[in-house]
């Protein structure tokens, strides 16, 4: 009992993430074909490295605007590992409507993916890793 205990814990404490925020307009990055939405552009390697991560938390200085004027996720680091989208974004950000993550290597998205994501309209993940 005691080690199933434990096994559960370290299985949370692995698969939970923290994602660190600049937040910005869109504009002023490349997301040409999505201009002036209100972005979290990814600050530090998230590492997602294996499927079904769940994000715990959110943190990143907002100006005028809060978490709930979040519309995307940003990443253009060819350093940053995100081979796998992450889940528990809409618990967060409940108007996320694009995903753009360039040179994150993305290897898979599974369908579950995606339900994390019910207002999604772009999906831009170029120079991933997956064979299709
Ligand atoms: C995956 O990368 C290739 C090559 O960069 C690109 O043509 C394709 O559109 C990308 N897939 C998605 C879903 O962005």
């Amino acid at each position: 009992m005691k080690y199933l205990w434990f096994n559960s814990f370290l299985i949370l404490f692995a698969t939970c993430l923290v994602i660190i925020c600049n937040f910005e307009k869109s504009s002023i990055i490349n997301v040409y074909y999505a201009s002036n939405l209100y972005i979290c552009n990814i600050n530090k390697d998230p590492s997602i490295t294996s499927p079904n991560i769940i994000i715990k938390k959110v943190i990143g200085t907002h100006i005028s605007m809060s978490h709930k004027n979040v519309e995307g996720f940003y990443s253009d680091s060819i350093s940053f590992k995100i081979h796998y989208i992450p889940h528990g974004v809409h618990n967060f950000f409940p108007k996320f409507v694009l995903i753009y993550i360039n040179n994150g290597r993305v290897k898979e998205i599974h369908q579950n993916d995606l339900v994390n994501y019910p207002k999604l309209k772009y999906l831009d993940l170029d120079e991933n890793d997956s064979s299709n």
